[in-house]
């Protein structure tokens, strides 16, 4: 077993400007007078999101949907062997753990463009009460998400956190990917500076 690179740059920036700028949104949700900087952290938010799309397609091994999106076969055969003595190991995104990330992406972008409506007063109530929905639902998802990461950590004692930080976890050297993607992060860097800062613009 060798440290191996697993999660690119633009996928471990991607995770933790998504985490921060949710966590930013959800404390500055109720108050008038942090409007502002909760429709800020929304729009990063949801630049964020629409690059990490765009990554699934194109990005390193790990960070393709095809690499970790999997029928319910395999999310069935997955949790099961957790409770067995021999879990099934993933390098990437385990099947369970794939679905969870569809359903925060797209949770995420329904609060996003919900939000959006309802800051420009656009379908009344409706969209009001979809973004407060849909964001409570995203946010109940973070917490299945967490548990995720520390039963698969305690499953295959392997410190998941710190890999989304490093990038790296142990593994045969066959499977690491080659290249940290420094160029794609900083495209994906300016694309959620201008992103957020064009939404802010133009949608208000
Ligand atoms: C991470 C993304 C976001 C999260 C988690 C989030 C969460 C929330 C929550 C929980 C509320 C309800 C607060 C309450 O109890 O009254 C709220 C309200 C609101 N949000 Fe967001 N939001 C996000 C993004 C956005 C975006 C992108 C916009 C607009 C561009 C936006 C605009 C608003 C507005 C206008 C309200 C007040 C709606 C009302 O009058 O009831 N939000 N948001
Ligand atoms: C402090 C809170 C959080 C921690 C500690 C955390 C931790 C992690 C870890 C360890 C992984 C990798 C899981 C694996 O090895 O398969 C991961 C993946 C992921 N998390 Fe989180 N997470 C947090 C909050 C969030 C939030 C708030 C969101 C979105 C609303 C989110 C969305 C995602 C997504 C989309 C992935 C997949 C990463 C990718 O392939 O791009 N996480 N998270």
């Amino acid at each position: 077993m060798n440290r191996i690179l697993v999660w690119d740059l633009p996928v471990r920036l991607g995770h933790w400007t998504l985490a921060a700028s949710f966590a930013v949104a959800w404390l500055t949700a109720e108050s008038e007078s942090w409007r502002n900087v909760h429709v800020a952290a929304g729009y990063v938010f949801a630049a964020t999101i629409a690059f990490r799309l765009a990554w699934g397609l194109v990005g390193t091994r790990y960070a393709r949907f095809s690499s970790f999106v999997r029928g319910p076969k395999a999310v069935f055969s997955y949790l099961g062997s957790l409770l067995t003595t021999r879990p099934q190991h993933w390098v990437g995104h385990n099947p369970a753990g794939g679905w969870a990330i569809l359903g925060l992406l797209g949770l995420g972008l329904v609060t996003a463009m919900s939000g959006i409506a309802a800051y420009n007063d656009f379908g009344g109530e409706l969209f009001e009460e979809l973004h407060e929905g849909a964001a409570s639902a995203a946010l109940a998802l973070v917490g299945v998400h967490l548990a995720g990461v520390l039963v698969g950590s305690l499953a295959h004692r392997e410190n998941l956190l710190r890999a989304m930080f490093t990038g790296y976890k142990n593994g045969e050297p066959v499977a690491a990917i080659r290249r940290q993607a420094w160029i794609a992060a900083g495209l994906q860097a300016a694309w959620i500076t201008l992103g957020a800062m064009y939404l802010k613009q133009v949608v208000g």
